[in-house]
């Protein structure tokens, strides 16, 4: 369909200074440092939004404890920390992000969130988690990341090798909209513009179907249409993966 391209390039027209900025290799680098800040307001307008969404999510978290009771949890690209608010009391997390400037957003989480214990921020892509021990972690958790990583693939590897048997992905990530709607028309036009604003998001990503074909032993996952208004991120898929 010609009506695509010609609609991408009006938004690329709209947006010419980013694309200029990318062209001299400036954007990136500029993005990296913008984009902790901007995901600081934007995570706390969406917590409030899926507030009862994630609550409802993350509230069997504690049924993933070790023979211990305690609760190990890695989240991957954290960002500012804005799940932390509903682990329960007394979860080790560790923290993995890629972008290092999103330290001084994180670190104001974790002073708000003594009901946590937290042991680190590593710096990483979810890729390789080379520093992460086999088997040591009781449950992962990626909010809005998928969207972002490099392979999918590769990062799931890395989840089920972290992961203890018997331990859980939980995730919440926005996905592509049902190819025959004009959700996912729009998100076909937004995408190319989309991916310099968000950090290398892309919105036309069919996430379930790597989940399903990764060899978790169960899959728990729902489809549902975040209460996102205009956004062209509002389908979603949420829940958790069993290794
Ligand atoms: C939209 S933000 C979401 C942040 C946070 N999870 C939340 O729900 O608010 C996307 C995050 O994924 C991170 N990210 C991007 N590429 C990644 C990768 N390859 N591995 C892990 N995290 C990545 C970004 O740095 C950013 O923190």
């Amino acid at each position: 369909m010609v009506l695509i391209p010609l609609l991408q390039r009006c938004i690329q027209l709209l947006t010419l200074p980013v694309h200029l900025l990318s062209y001299l290799g400036l954007w990136d680098p500029l993005c990296k440092k913008i984009f902790p800040y901007v995901m600081s307001k934007v995570s706390t307008r969406y917590n409030h939004k899926l507030f009862h969404q994630k609550q409802d999510l993350f509230s069997s978290l504690r049924e993933f404890a070790g023979p211990s009771g305690k609760l190990r949890l890695l989240e991957i690209g954290t960002g500012s920390g804005a799940n932390f608010q509903f682990y329960p009391t007394g979860c080790q997390v560790m923290c993995t992000d890629p972008n290092p400037n999103f330290e001084k957003f994180l670190l104001k989480s974790i002073t708000e969130s003594s009901h946590l214990q937290f042991e680190g921020f590593i710096v990483a892509s979810a890729e390789n988690l080379h520093s992460v021990a086999d088997d040591s972690m009781d449950v992962v958790v990626c909010t809005l990341v998928l969207c972002s990583v490099h392979s999918i693939e590769q990062v799931l590897r890395e989840v089920l090798r972290v992961l203890r048997l018997g331990g859980a992905l939980y995730f919440l990530e926005h996905v592509a909209a049902d190819r025959s709607s004009w959700g996912y028309f729009w998100q076909q036009i937004y995408n190319p513009t989309w991916r310099y604003l968000g950090d290398g998001c892309c919105l036309t990503r069919e996430t379930w179907k790597y989940l399903e074909k990764a060899g978790f032993s169960e899959l728990k996952l729902q489809h549902i249409n975040a209460p996102l208004s205009w956004n062209p991120a509002r389908p979603h898929i949420i829940g958790y993966a069993v290794k």
